[in-house]
C-alpha cells in the first residue's frame, strides 16, 4: 500500500519545501455531492464517518449558471464541518473551461487546509498536471499551508488514455486516477449513451455446430471497459498511485453497479465514485476484502514460511508469487482496519 510522498515545490522567494509522508487513508467510495444544492449540502455532516471521501463537485452536472454557487457552497460546507477521518475532495472544472482558475484561487486560500485532494477532469497529458501542480504550489505558499493538496486525474479522453503512463507519474502530488466512462465513451466515439456498464449489443456469439439454425446460438455480453481499467491499473501501479472506477449512472440497478465495481476491484482498483447513498454500501462491500478471502490469504502466507518454495494447499499449488498476491489482500484488509 503506497504512502504517497508529496512535497511543496520550492518557490523562488523562499517558500517552505517540506517533504512529507502522506499516510494511507481509505477511499473505497468517493461520494459526490452538489454544493450548490442546499438540501444535499445540509446532509453532508451526516455523511462524515459513513463514507471514506466526500467530494464537492464543481464540474459536470453543475449548471453553468450555478458554478459560483457551487464554489461558494463548498467553501461554507468546508468551514462549517468537522470532517474527522473522512477526506474532503473537490472535482474542479476542466482546464479548457472558464471556471478552473476561479475554482482554485477561491478554494485554496479559503479551505485549502481542509482539502485533501483536487480531482482534475479531462486530463490529456502531463502538461495539465504540471499546470495544476505549479498553481497549487503558488497558492499553497501564499496561503501558508503546511501540507500539500494532492491531485487526482480523471481518465476520460482518448488522449488521456494514450498518455496515461506519463500522467500517472507527472508529479509527486499524484494520488490516483479514476476512469470516467461517460466522457471517455464520447471522446472515443463509442455508441453508448449511458454512464458505465455494458451495452446489450456488444456481444460474442458462440460458434455454430452442425445443423444449427442461424440466430439461435447463445450470445454473451462483453465488458466494454476491461481494456481501459487494465491500462489504467498498470499505469497507476507502475507510478505507485491508486486506480479507481468512476461513476455508475443507473442508480436503480444496484446489481449491475456491484458487478461494475467488483470487476474494477478484482483488476486492481481500490475504490469507485458513489453518486447516490445506495452506492455507498455497495462500494464499501466490494472494495473491502471479504473475511473469507483474508482467511485464505493468511493460510497461504503462514504455510509458506519464509515466502519461498512451494506447498500444496487443498490441491492447489502455492509459491512465492501466490504469497505476493495473498499479501496484497492482507495488506489492504489491514490498512482498512487501522
Ligand atoms: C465522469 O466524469 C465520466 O465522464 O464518466
Ligand atoms: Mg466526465
Amino acid at each position: 500500500m503506497r504512502n504517497p510522498k508529496a512535497f511543496f515545490r520550492p518557490l523562488a522567494l523562499g517558500a517552505p519545501a517540506p517533504v512529507q509522508e502522506i499516510p494511507f487513508r481509505p477511499s473505497r467510495m468517493i461520494h459526490f455531492f452538489d454544493p450548490s444544492n442546499e438540501r444535499m449540502a445540509a446532509k453532508v455532516p451526516e455523511l462524515v464517518g459513513k463514507v471514506d471521501v466526500l467530494l464537492g463537485n464543481l464540474e459536470d452536472a453543475i449548471q453553468a449558471d450555478r458554478k459560483q454557487a457551487a464554489r461558494a457552497g463548498l467553501v461554507q460546507i468546508a468551514k462549517n464541518t468537522d470532517f474527522a477521518q473522512t477526506q474532503l475532495w473537490t472535482r474542479i472544472n476542466s482546464l479548457d473551461s472558464p471556471w478552473i482558475l476561479d475554482d482554485l484561487t477561491t478554494l485554496v486560500p479559503e479551505i485549502g487546509h481542509k482539502l485533501d485532494v483536487v480531482m482534475v477532469p479531462k486530463v490529456e497529458g502531463v502538461e495539465d498536471i504540471h499546470y495544476i501542480d505549479r498553481l497549487l504550489a503558488q497558492l499553497e505558499a501564499k496561503a501558508g499551508l503546511d501540507r500539500p493538496i494532492l491531485v487526482h486525474a480523471i481518465l476520460e479522453t482518448a488522449a488521456g488514455v494514450a498518455n496515461v503512463d506519463e500522467i500517472a507519474a507527472a508529479s509527486p502530488r499524484m494520488q490516483g486516477i479514476s476512469l470516467g466512462p461517460a466522457d471517455l465513451a464520447a471522446s472515443r466515439r463509442m455508441k453508448t449513451t449511458r454512464v458505465g456498464g455494458g451495452h446489450p449489443d456488444y456481444l460474442v456469439r458462440t460458434d455454430p455446430v452442425d445443423g444449427e439454425i442461424q440466430g439461435t446460438r447463445p450470445t454473451f455480453q462483453q465488458d466494454l471497459w476491461h481494456y481501459t481499467i487494465a491500462r489504467m491499473v498498470d499505469a497507476c501501479a507502475a507510478a505507485g498511485i491508486l486506480p479507481y472506477w468512476g461513476p455508475f449512472g443507473d442508480i436503480a440497478d444496484v446489481v449491475a453497479c456491484e458487478d461494475q465495481f467488483r470487476n474494477a476491484f478484482l483488476l486492481g482498483c481500490v475504490g469507485a465514485w458513489s453518486l447516490h447513498p445506495a452506492q455507498i454500501a455497495i462500494a464499501r462491500k466490494v472494495f473491502s476484502p471479504s473475511a473469507e478471502d483474508v482467511r485464505w490469504a493468511r493460510r497461504v502466507i503462514d504455510a509458506m514460511g519464509d515466502g519461498t518454495g512451494a506447498v500444496m494447499i487443498d490441491g492447489k499449488m502455492q509459491d512465492d508469487a501466490t504469497v505476493k498476491q495473498c499479501k496484497v489482500v492482507v495488506d489492504l484488509a489491514e490498512a482498512l482496519a487501522e
